[in-house]
């Protein structure tokens, strides 16, 4: 399968690392996420809040990472736990904001870590759409990150001289000229570290919020003669954070968006596009078709000629070349090692490994349940714990129970078995091959090869039966 990896951040083109500008700089990466959050109006901290299944500052830690950097330092301090938790296998320096005095004083917070040789990239936990793409593209040492847009408010102002930025004029500081410039600040900015650290220990708090403004560095870059640039984003969507739900609900669709075109892009059929929505990674061969309705979650890898179904939900899953998924179908942690027929309104859990030819029909549920070529339960089963070899026939109805209310036993059913409908196994169990199970059997005890086994009551009419009448 000639496959395309679609990441967390689009395709990852393998040309890419060679394109890397400056990749012998020595990059110190600062990420912002002291901020409170107070908008969001929830218990959990803003930077955890996910977008397409990823919480926004993993989503940052993943662009910082691929730039390679030297040294990562994250600053922290509202509900600052939560985040040292959720970033506790990370290497990276943890760097304290006791107040929230505003991005320059949170910025300060990292200065201890600076080596001067370093290059500090700053950038902001709540920003989750920029992409390692959009970085690698700049030469500057020195830069702002800069979009143009059609609504500035509530934005930073690149304040030009040519390529080079004056100043950076916050909304509220803004005089009325100012804030017609269409040209805002992402918030992103990378300086040398020695600069960079001179010009933090000259800001001052004396504007309209009170805050130490990060951007107040560049006009006294400007004033000492090293002026940043001015890198203009070609999407300016990449600027985009999340203050509120509302924002958040927006950087989701925008990313939902991105995640469809990179997949149509490779061939991937999306009969209704908008609907799709793929949280976290998707790999897919050629001709793969999506009905309607489908969420992808975790890491997904679809063979060749893979179909899935309207109102899908597959999670982890790796579907061999030519699966079909019918509508309806939930499918997590579930391997096919060849092309299987799986739903509509199938259920298969984690363990589940289905082999050529399988076919697992509406209403069937399996749990680690392995399947030997072109075995079948079609309808209303529930398969658990079970290790089925090949051309085994599952009747309706058919149930393994593994479960003794304590502990979990296994039901084995070899190659050539049939089970008829309505059996119950109860494990652990061993069903012969090529064995025959009669409807409606309760089995717990092994049933031979080659037999027929049943557990069933003389069939018997009663001939002085009466119907009960009504009273
Ligand atoms: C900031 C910029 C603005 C830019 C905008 C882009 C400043 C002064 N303004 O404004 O020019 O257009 O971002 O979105 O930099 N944070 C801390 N500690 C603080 C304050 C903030 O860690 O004391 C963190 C926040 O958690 C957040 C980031 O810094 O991740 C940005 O802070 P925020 O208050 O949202 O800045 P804006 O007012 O949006
Ligand atoms: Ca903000």
């Amino acid at each position: 399968m000639s496959a395309f990896f679609l990441s967390a951040f689009g395709i990852i083109n393998p040309l890419l690392k060679d394109i890397t500008m400056n990749q012998s700089i020595k990059r110190h990466i600062v990420i912002l996420a002291a901020g409170a959050g107070t908008r969001m109006r929830s218990k959990k901290l803003k930077v955890l809040h996910e977008v397409a299944g990823l919480a926004m500052v993993d989503h940052v830690m993943n662009l910082a990472r691929s730039l390679s950097p030297a040294q990562i330092t994250v600053v922290y301090g509202h509900q600052g736990d939560q985040l040292r938790q959720h970033l506790a296998d990370k290497e990276v320096n943890w760097a304290e904001q006791k107040e929230q005095l505003g991005t320059g004083h949170a910025v300060q917070q990292a200065v201890p870590f600076f080596k001067d040789d370093e290059q500090v990239l700053v950038l902001y936990g709540d920003a989750p759409l920029v992409t390692t793409e959009d970085l690698m593209s700049i030469e500057s040492q020195q830069f702002v990150l800069t979009a143009q847009v059609d609504k500035p408010t509530g934005y930073g102002r690149i304040i030009r001289d040519g390529d080079y930025v004056d100043a950076i004029v916050e909304e509220k500081d803004a005089n009325e000229v100012e804030k017609q410039v269409k040209e805002i600040n992402s918030g992103i900015i990378q300086a040398p570290a020695k600069q960079l650290k001179a010009w933090l220990s000259q800001l001052s708090n004396q504007n309209s919020q009170g805050e130490y403004y990060l951007t107040d560095v560049i006009a006294l870059a400007a004033e000492s003669n090293q002026p940043f640039t001015a890198e203009v984003l070609s999407d300016s969507d990449a600027v985009k954070g999340a203050n509120d739900m509302a924002q958040l609900a927006e950087l989701e669709a925008i990313f939902q968006q991105r995640k469809r075109s990179a997949l149509m892009k490779v061939g991937a059929r999306l009969i209704k596009p908008e609907t799709v929505d793929v949280r976290g990674d998707l790999i897919v061969g050629h001709d793969v078709v999506v009905d309607k309705d489908t969420l992808f979650e975790g890491k997904n890898t679809l063979g060749d000629d893979v179909t899935i179904g309207a109102h899908s939900i597959i999670k982890d899953c790796d579907l061999a070349a030519g699966t079909q998924v019918a509508p309806h179908s939930i499918l997590e942690g579930v391997k096919t090692t060849g092309a299987c027929s799986i739903g509509p309104f199938a259920r298969l859990r984690v363990g589940t490994e289905l082999s050529a030819g399988c076919k697992i029909g509406n209403f069937v549920e399996t749990k680690k349940t392995t399947m030997g070529q072109n075995s079948k339960a079609s309808h209303l089963s529930y398969l658990g714990d079970a290790e089925i070899g090949s051309g085994v026939n599952i009747g309706a109805g058919t149930i393994t129970c593994n479960y003794d209310g304590v502990n979990k036993f296994k039901t084995i059913i070899k190659d050539g078995a049939f089970i008829g409908s309505d059996s119950q196994l109860v494990a652990p169990v061993t069903i012969g091959e090529n064995a025959t199970i009669g409807a409606g059997s309760t089995i717990t005890k092994n049933a031979p090869d080659e037999k027929l086994t049943l557990s069933r009551s003389k069939l018997r009419t009663i001939s002085n039966w009466e119907k009960p009448k009504k009273k």
